[in-house]
């Protein structure tokens, strides 16, 4: 591909400006799931940018699980995926952070994380951060050691790779 990585997802990426609710900028990734091969050179891209320095991908609902399958397929790494409250069957370790208004939750399966692996975490988009910090944090609950972080898009502006500052981060491409 003569384009650029980053080119081709912002053409693709498309906003909805107030979804699901207000003041949200939802940054909408169909287009870039339907171009055939982006997702693979995503995948490929960041794979090796993470090369040798990881034995586990831990991808985050729902939209981080695309690419966190197509990377953890093609470095024949395992893979975990980190649910939102109350969809992971048996012993789970959960995770809370602030929302702008009020607090979520993650989880992931006790046990599903092995101490001393290294993982990459990943998600679709980074906006305010709190999604992937968490996810670290879980990784880190784990006596897991967090290689990094991948997304697809950064929206800018929003201070999200502050909140990853001390973690290798892959951001694909930034949108302001
Ligand atoms: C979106 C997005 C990231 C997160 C980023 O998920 O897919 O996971 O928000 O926001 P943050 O950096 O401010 O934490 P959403 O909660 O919409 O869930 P979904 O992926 O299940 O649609």
């Amino acid at each position: 591909h003569e384009k650029p990585l980053r080119h081709r997802i912002a053409e693709l990426v498309k906003e909805f400006p107030d979804y699901p609710k207000a003041s949200i900028r939802y940054q909408d990734l169909s287009p870039l799931y339907a171009d055939p091969g982006l997702l693979a050179d995503a995948s490929e891209h960041a794979c090796n940018h993470f090369s040798g320095r990881f034995d586990r991908v831990v991808a985050v609902e729902a939209r981080g699980f695309a690419l966190g399958a197509v990377m953890a397929a093609r470095a024949g790494v395992p893979l975990t995926l980190v649910r939102k409250p109350g969809k992971l069957p048996g012993e789970v370790q959960s995770v809370s952070y602030a929302l702008e208004y009020g607090e979520d939750r993650l989880e992931v399966q006790q046990g599903a994380i092995a101490p001393g692996e290294r993982v990459v975490c990943v998600d679709d988009v980074l906006a305010t951060g709190g999604t992937l910090r968490a996810t670290a944090e879980l990784v880190e609950a784990s006596q897991a050691k967090v290689a990094g972080a991948v997304v697809l898009v950064t929206l800018s502006g929003l201070l999200g790779a502050a909140q990853l500052q001390r973690y290798d981060l892959l951001s694909l491409c930034e949108v302001a």
